[in-house]
């Protein structure tokens, strides 16, 4: 198998790394100075899964021309506002890719991969891995789950090129699920993303280092993320979806789902307190974007729900309100 990463940063360079490590020809397409670290001395992964050096099956590149061969897989992994220039980017490669996917935190980049290569040749997915670009060559692994990654054909039929594709990660250590219904993983991924990042740039503001989970243990901390999670349900709902916890135990959208907000306030709460007690310190990407005053992914995160609503003439004050103020930072943002 092999499997082109446009867009090697965090993420896509945690996913390429473990692949490449299980055997699959990996090329990254990244930044110079990452490649170049990469070509020089091994990509190095740090994190969860201990500490590796992957030199073999693995080849980094700065730009998509010097991709060579054929690609069973391309994964799109650059951050949405990047998609359009990666993709004119990568145009080459169009004849010489099989099928695409992206693993990107948004819901309507199936559609964009269908307009780029064709919507037969577009696989659905989600994760939920955590990858963070620490140095050139040097990624953290710093969030897993049950079921890491989901894949599925678009129609809902099963396929061998996802069979194969979900086999590769779940030997590569990333335990990985075909599915029928690959776009509600999508949607209620983004829900729980979504709802992570906004809340946290919204009630934690720019100070770096401040704690998610403390600010969830706060009484007035924790009513507003139950807000905000119930106005993003309702919309999920009202798409005609029930939530499932498909990233559990790191999804509680059912509980927040079920319970009457009295009841889900004071779970936020103890959720809170017993990620505190774990050691728990990390931050959504947004978050990290806006301490770092670099342009979120707010359009992408943000958007489609906001967008749902509005098509739905839903009530969701708490959802776009957050989304207001997070439009209003992003326009000083780089
Ligand atoms: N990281 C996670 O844990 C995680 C988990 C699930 C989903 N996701 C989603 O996955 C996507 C990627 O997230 P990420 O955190 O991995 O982002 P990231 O660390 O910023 O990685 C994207 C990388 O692609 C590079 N890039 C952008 N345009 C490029 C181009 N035309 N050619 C070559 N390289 C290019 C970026 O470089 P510059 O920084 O120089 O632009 C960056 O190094 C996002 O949509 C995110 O929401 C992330």
């Amino acid at each position: 198998m092999r499997v082109l990463i446009l867009g090697a940063g965090g993420l896509g360079s945690v996913l390429g790394g473990y692949l490449a490590n299980t055997g699959v020809d990996v090329t990254l397409v990244g930044r110079p100075a990452h490649t170049e670290a990469i070509t020089r001395d091994g990509l190095r992964i740090t994190g969860r899964r201990g500490d590796l050096v992957i030199t073999d099956n693995l080849t980094a590149v700065d730009q998509t021309a010097k991709a060579t061969g054929h690609f069973d897989y391309l994964v799109l992994a650059v951050k949405g506002k990047d998609t359009a220039q990666a993709l004119a980017e990568a145009d080459g490669l169009r004849d010489v890719v099989s099928s695409a996917l992206s693993v990107q935190n948004t819901v309507e980049k199936d559609a964009t991969l269908a307009g780029w290569l064709g919507p037969d040749r577009v696989i659905g997915a989600s994760t939920i891995e955590g990858g963070t670009l620490l140095e050139p060559g040097l990624v953290r692994n710093h969030l897993t789950a049950e079921v890491t990654a989901y894949f599925g054909e678009l129609d809902g039929s099963c396929s061998a090129r996802v069979d194969d594709l979900t086999t590769a990660f779940t030997n590569a250590g990333l335990p990985a699920m075909a599915v029928g219904n690959i776009e509600q993983v999508e949607w209620e991924k983004l829900a729980q993303i979504a709802l992570a990042a906004a809340w946290s740039v919204t009630a934690l503001g720019a100070i770096p280092g401040a704690s998610v989970f403390e600010g969830m243990e706060v009484p007035e901390g924790a009513m507003y993320f139950v807000a905000l999670a119930k106005d993003l349900l309702a919309v999920y709902r009202a798409k005609g979806y029930e939530p499932m916890n498909f990233f559990a135990p790191l999804s509680r959208l059912k509980e927040l789902d079920a319970l009457p907000t009295d009841e889900a306030i004071k779970f936020v709460i103890g959720q809170g307190k017993v990620m505190r007690e774990k050691g728990n310190t990390g931050h959504p990407s947004m978050y990290e974007d806006v301490v770092r005053g670099r342009k979120t992914e707010v359009d992408f995160m943000l958007g489609p729900y906001v967008a749902a609503a509005e098509e739905l003439a839903m009530d969701v004050p708490t959802l776009r309100v957050a989304y207001q103020i997070i439009k209003t930072v992003d326009g000083f943002l780089a």
